[in-house]
């Protein structure tokens, strides 16, 4: 069993913790499904208000839903398509404070309101996409795209194996 401290305190706090909780339980496995797993788990379980958490791996030319905690998914994502079509396609963090507000959004939980999707990249090759989905709008700000953007910084070289 793991235990983690992850400090609720300050978001800086939080994702300072997460980070660490991150590192210690991917640095000596090579398992990509593994690494993907365990980090949606944890963030699951330690980021606040969130009813999706999870994985698209770039497969070919598509994304490839993967390990994940929430409802049952789309299972795969045209690059350009929605929200995470759209950060495989310019490799930029879409923030999106309202999805029934972004052209092409996919629905795949009707109680997701606001989503995070941060790209992967690993040596100038894109491995997939962090997504995660909260019920309440306006959920994710500039504090948590940061600390996701770094969390998968880590993760990158760490889930690059077998997916591509
Ligand atoms: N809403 C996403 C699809 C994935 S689900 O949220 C898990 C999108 O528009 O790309």
């Amino acid at each position: 069993m793991y235990h983690f401290d992850i400090a609720a305190g300050s978001k800086a706090e939080l994702y300072h913790d997460l980070y660490a909780a991150l590192d210690a339980l991917t640095a000596d496995e090579p398992d990509a499904i593994a690494n993907m797993a365990n980090a949606a788990a944890l963030i699951g379980q330690y980021l606040p208000d969130l009813n999706w958490s999870g994985f698209y791996r770039m497969v070919g030319d598509g994304l490839v839903l993967g390990p994940f905690q929430g409802k049952a998914a789309c299972i795969r994502i045209a690059v350009g398509t929605g929200v995470c079509g759209t950060a495989a396609a310019t490799r930029q963090t879409q923030r999106v404070d309202d999805v029934h507000a972004f052209p092409g959004h996919i629905a795949c939980d009707a109680a997701s309101a606001s989503e995070l999707v941060v790209p992967i990249v690993h040596e100038d090759r894109l491995i997939g996409v962090l997504d995660l989905d909260s019920p309440s709008p306006g959920r994710f700000d500039e504090d948590d795209a940061a600390g996701c953007e770094r969390l998968m910084a880590l993760l990158a070289p760490r889930i690059a194996a077998v997916t591509g």
